[in-house]
């Protein structure tokens, strides 16, 4: 079978050609990144001296055991020998779909949702059904579309939860219908859960994994997001451990390992005494900012609205505009320096991802000159 022609991941490659430079970076998904001298600070003394003490040698491949264990104890059930310790979420969902996918099966997933799987999986020449969330609805699942989009062919079902870029959570019922469109077929479970922690209430309960709920369950995590360290380019996957082994042969191939430095700071962030402290400054970064952006669309009532976030770091905001989504996003960045993917990028049209996670002066300053351009193009 041919494969299809290769499709390049939009999304990141409107972030990494123009992300650099640009005044007002309102693109990226995660929260303001954290800095290490307070990474250490928090950590105290002692961890520092530890880490200066630190040969740069290559981790252990699957992950140090000291980080699979505090990985594993966020997962009920889970032992360091469930744990994959990856380069991100990025090569997680990549070596998964390697895995786990061949051409000629079929992927159900989530839409809207960050379309990491789906382009790999189509480039892999595999059938990719969507199902959808709806935003008449607050985002909530639509199980007339997840019953259509998945076959008794289909080999994995994918979502994202807290979901990029709605930021909405599954309820419990949607959660359920999903797990049991999967058992239905005996199909995997991806759950990429990169944005449990960042949930936007104060006292929010963190979003639970769907690890344990099903046992073909395979969740993905990553310090990039609710920890606001995506410099340290450490994600996992957590999965029975025959899955774990398979998964371990790839990663081999595509990475031999992740870094040492990334791995022993990761455990310092996923430590019982920092992860409260972070998870803390990741909500306060994320209510602060959306208060603002609330404010902001509702000074444009005309032109933009939104379906208030649940978590993650941003908003999908739905423009009432004369000009299509990519082509504001177009004049934003050409115009006024500012970066903001459409919602073309993730087949939604007429919405924008908006990451609000920012220090207030910064977010009110480019929230401003996003007003100078709306009052430019004025009203649908
Ligand atoms: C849902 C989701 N999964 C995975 C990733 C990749 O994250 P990482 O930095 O851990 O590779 C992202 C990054 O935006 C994401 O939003």
């Amino acid at each position: 079978m041919a494969l299809p022609a290769f499709s390049a991941f939009q999304l990141e490659e409107l972030l990494s050609r123009y992300e650099q430079g640009i005044d007002f970076h309102f693109a990226e998904s995660g929260v303001d990144p954290l800095h290490l001298s307070q990474l250490l600070d928090w950590a105290g003394e002692e961890v520092r001296a530890s880490l200066d003490a630190t040969a740069l040698n290559y981790p252990e491949v699957n992950g140090n055991l000291a980080l699979r264990q505090l990985i594993a104890d966020r997962y009920p059930g889970a032992g360091p020998e469930n744990v994959l310790v990856t380069v991100g979420a990025s090569e997680a969902n990549f070596i998964l779909a390697q895995t786990l996918l061949a051409a000629g099966d079929r992927l159900a997933t989530v839409r809207p949702t960050y379309m990491q799987i789906w382009g790999i999986a189509r480039n892999m020449g595999v059938q990719v059904d969507a199902f959808e969330l709806c935003e008449s609805a607050g985002w909530a699942l639509d199980h007339d579309s997840l019953s259509a989009a998945v076959g008794d062919d289909t080999k994995m079902l994918a979502v994202v939860n807290p979901n990029n870029p709605t930021g909405a959570i599954l309820s419990s019922a949607d959660r359920a219908a999903i797990i049991a469109a999967a058992d239905r077929v005996d199909a995997w479970l991806l759950a990429d859960e990169v944005y449990a922690g960042a949930e936007r209430a104060e006292n929010a309960p963190e979003t639970a994994s769907f690890w344990g709920q099903y046992d073909k369950v395979i969740a993905v995590g990553s310090t990039s997001k609710a920890y606001g360290l995506p410099g340290l380019r450490t994600g996992w996957i957590v999965a029975p451990e025959a899955l774990i082994e398979a998964l371990w042969r790839r990663h081999e191939y595509v990475a031999v390992s992740g870094s040492m430095l990334g791995q022993k700071l990761a455990e310092v962030a996923l430590s019982p005494t920092v992860r409260p402290k972070i998870i803390n400054r990741t909500r306060g970064l994320i209510r602060g900012g959306f208060e603002m952006v609330e404010k902001f669309v509702a000074g444009h009532g005309n032109q933009l609205s939104v379906v208030s976030p649940q978590a993650s770091a941003m908003c999908f905001i739905r423009t009432h505009l004369p000009i299509s989504s990519a082509a504001l996003c177009e004049r934003l960045r050409v115009e006024q320096s500012i970066l903001i993917p459409p919602g073309e990028l993730f087949e939604a049209p007429d919405h924008l991802r908006f990451s609000s996670a920012l220090p207030a002066d910064y977010l009110a300053a480019g929230l401003q000159r996003f007003s100078t351009l709306l009052a430019d193009i004025g009203e649908a």
